[in-house]
């Protein structure tokens, strides 16, 4: 199918992911019908629509035209079965588990038109040997970012048996969608960015567990440094402005010494076995108890929204070469 084919689009899953997802499609004009099966979900879906909608507007990120799309051309099916029939595109976002996956996948093939598109927003699995063998060719990982209507990029990864076109097609819709698709050529889990992150997290812990800094003066550091860098150069880039000689040397100074493997830090475990499990619970390195999650998510999509012409800067002009 081909990108100009696509109308109609299925959220299946309308958790923390599902609503912004369906929410950037309403807004590019296409035709969204949600489903999840917790029934309550649909309404939860609505309100969190109508506040990214306003944060938006507030931001000047969205015309009256668009605003009345993102609100209008999404609607809510009762079963999957009746989600899916139409479907140009269908959006897997259920929790990251293996077997319920699957299990939808072999439902979903009941329903969806034999050439619709799957799309699973998985964050790690390889979902590739969880679809029937003959939608392989129509299925795809497009792995947004949290939060889905504030963060452009997609990773979108494909394996052998997945057609060109499928690749194709989703790239240019994801473009239509003003993302910033990144193709992966064969799967690998956690795909680019989860396994930076995680490389990242090993040393985080390492520091926080052994006392060398704390959270706070460790974010401050990253937000006046390699934050902002980041966005002008990239990863990759900002070894030629090191110079690629210090950067060898630096790589085999072994006085650095890497964090040793360690995958159940203290400065995790011990919160999470106080319940402290980060906003939802109030308290995790930071405290929020006391504060309104909703408003405390709002702020954080505001700041972001305010650093984002700058990053819009950077990927659209930000080219030094
Ligand atoms: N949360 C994130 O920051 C994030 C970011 C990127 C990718 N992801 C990935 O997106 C997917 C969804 O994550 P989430 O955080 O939105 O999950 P979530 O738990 O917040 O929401 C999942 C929703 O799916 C519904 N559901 C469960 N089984 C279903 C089924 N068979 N049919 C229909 N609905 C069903 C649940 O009721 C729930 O509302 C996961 O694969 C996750 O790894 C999450």
């Amino acid at each position: 199918m081909l990108a100009d084919e696509v109308k109609t689009i299925a959220v299946i899953g309308l958790g923390t992911m599902g609503p912004g997802i369906a929410q950037a499609f309403a807004q590019a004009g296409y035709y969204v019908t949600g489903y999840d099966v917790n029934p309550r979900a649909a309404e939860t879906c609505k309100k969190v629509i109508s506040g990214i909608v306003e944060i938006l507007k507030e931001f000047g990120r969205i015309s009256p035209s668009e605003e009345r799309a993102s609100l209008d051309n999404i609607a809510y099916a009762g079963s999957l079965g009746q989600a899916v029939q139409d479907a140009h595109i269908i959006i897997e976002a259920i929790p990251e588990n293996r077997d319920a996956k699957r299990e939808l996948y072999r439902q979903i093939d009941d329903s969806a038109p034999e050439g619709s598109l799957l799309w699973s927003n998985t964050s790690t699995l390889n979902i590739f040997d969880l679809v029937p063998p003959h939608r392989l060719g129509h299925a795809i990982i497009a792995h947004w970012f949290a939060p889905p209507h504030i963060i452009p990029l997609v990773e979108v990864v494909r394996e052998s048996g997945v057609s060109s076109e499928t690749v194709q097609t989703t790239v240019d819709i994801l473009k239509k969608l003003r993302k910033v698709p990144i193709v992966l050529k064969k799967y690998l889990p956690g795909f680019v960015i989860n396994r930076i992150q995680r490389l990242l997290g090993r040393e985080i812990f390492f520091l926080l567990d052994n006392g060398y800094i704390g959270a706070e003066a460790l974010d401050l550091a990253v937000k006046a440094s390699i934050a902002p860098r980041m966005m002008v150069l990239g990863l990759v880039q900002r070894y030629d402005f090191t110079g690629l000689d210090l950067s060898a040397s630096n790589l085999a100074d072994e006085s650095f010494f890497d964090p040793p493997i360690d995958n159940h830090p203290n400065a995790l475990h011990s919160k999470i076995k106080k319940g402290d499990l980060g906003v939802k619970t109030g308290r995790g390195f930071y405290d929020y108890s006391g504060l309104d999650i909703t408003e405390i998510l709002k702020k954080r999509d505001r700041h972001l929204l305010k650093v984002m012409d700058g990053v819009q800067f950077c990927l659209e002009k930000g080219r030094l070469v």
